[in-house]
């Protein structure tokens, strides 16, 4: 029998997205096959500290979390330059990490570092195509430079706010335009505007989270559809799928996410005339290469009265609980959820082996130079 691949789930986080991460990691986890997968469990807690795979385990398995994390903390010496990330030599005797951490670490380039840093696949997307797809200005330059249609929006910092008053604004995007930090998510700090008044509040809240700040055209009542893509060089796409929120709110807004959610209705898949699908589905492969994206990532489109469609967002680590969209989609595209998994484990290893091949010593360049090896004799 071969041996078995030892795989580290890493989860949880420092983002509002903690606890949907555990139970992300706990259906990858009861679908991973364990006769393939030797599989350990590493969280980081909410103050984006790594936990050792006996802490982790615990709270994994059902403890209260902030009691473990308290003992944990008083073991570690937090006052240690090395404390955050104290757990990592329990990690060199991993082959595979699976990073489920949504939005801050997970995301944005930050644990995909320390598996470069290790020298181990990974799956998902590398540090820079991370990064580039949780910034919201990033992303947008790219899709603008690639000609993916957006919202045209403008970029406000602290330094510049006060060149873009309220009527500057509406003159350039209209009189509905979404706020939002340039690197959050699950809709934290995004506001729906439509006067000076709601402008002003929303920029100060906005502020709170990221010196950079988008103010976007805004859809009116859009219909926001998702596609999921999975693969390496040759990407596919899933069908589609609706998200409809409650008549009468504003948008998919945090309280829509995670505070009551009952309202919100996902419509899988979601029947749209063919030219829509098909461009949705172009869009989308297009923005996955444009933006150099491995693995998987679940798309969002916001889609206008006239189904004129805009590129919304890119998630590279989106969430995978029994009902998140990615496997959703999969499910009714014709992928099963464990299936998905060896997939994606598969992806990774095949883009770790492909990058293996770029190899080169860089103490040796330039010896092949004339008047190089002049010098050297
Ligand atoms: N330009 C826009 N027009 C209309 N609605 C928008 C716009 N931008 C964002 N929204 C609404 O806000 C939600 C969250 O925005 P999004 O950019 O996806 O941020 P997050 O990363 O927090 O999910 C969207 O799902 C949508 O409901
Ligand atoms: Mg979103």
């Amino acid at each position: 029998m071969s041996k078995k691949l030892r795989v580290a789930l890493l989860f949880g986080g420092n983002s509002s997205e903690h606890d949907v991460s555990k139970r992300s990691a706990h259906n990858i986890y009861d679908a991973m096959d364990k006769d393939k997968y030797d599989v350990s469990l590493f969280m980081f807690t909410k103050d984006g500290i790594l936990l050792n795979n006996e802490d982790s385990q615990r709270i994994f398995d059902g403890e209260l979390e902030d009691e473990v994390v308290k003992d944990a903390y008083q073991k570690m010496d937090l006052t240690k330059p090395l404390a955050p990330i104290m757990a990592l030599n329990e990690l060199s005797g991993i082959d595979f990490f699976y990073p489920v951490i949504h939005g801050n670490l997970g995301e944005d380039g930050t644990v995909q570092g320390l598996f470069k840093l290790l020298n181990k696949p990974y799956v998902g997307s590398n540090i820079a195509a991370s990064a580039l797809s949780f910034d919201k200005d990033l992303t947008k330059k790219m899709l603008n430079e690639a000609g993916i249609r957006n919202t045209p929006y403008v970029l406000l910092t602290p330094e510049n706010q006060a060149d873009y008053p309220w009527d500057r604004l509406e003159e350039d995007l209209g009189d509905l335009i979404f706020i939002k930090p340039a690197k959050q998510g699950s809709s934290v700090g995004i506001h729906r505007v439509t006067n000076a008044e709601e402008y002003a509040a929303a920029l100060k809240d906005a502020f709170k989270y990221d010196f950079k700040v988008l103010a976007e055209q805004g859809v009116d009542h859009p219909q926001e559809v998702e596609i999921s893509i999975l693969g390496n060089e040759h990407p596919i796409a899933s069908k589609l799928g609706a998200v409809r929120v409650p008549k009468g709110d504003p948008f998919y807004d945090y309280e829509n996410k995670f505070v009551d959610a009952s309202g919100v209705v996902f419509e899988l898949p979601v029947k749209l005339p063919q030219y829509l699908t098909d461009e949705i589905t172009d869009m989308a492969l297009k923005a996955y290469k444009v933006l150099d994206m491995k693995g998987l990532a679940r798309i969002d489109f916001l889609v206008d009265s006239n189904n004129v469609p805009y590129l919304s967002e890119p998630n590279t680590l989106p969430g995978f609980t029994n009902i998140s969209l990615y496997p959703q989609m999969w499910e009714v595209s014709g992928i099963s959820y464990s299936d998905l998994i060896d997939r994606l484990i598969q992806l990774g290893l095949d883009e770790f082996k492909r990058n293996s091949q770029i190899k080169y010593d860089f103490r040796e360049l330039g010896q092949e130079r004339v008047g190089q090896k002049k010098y050297n004799k």
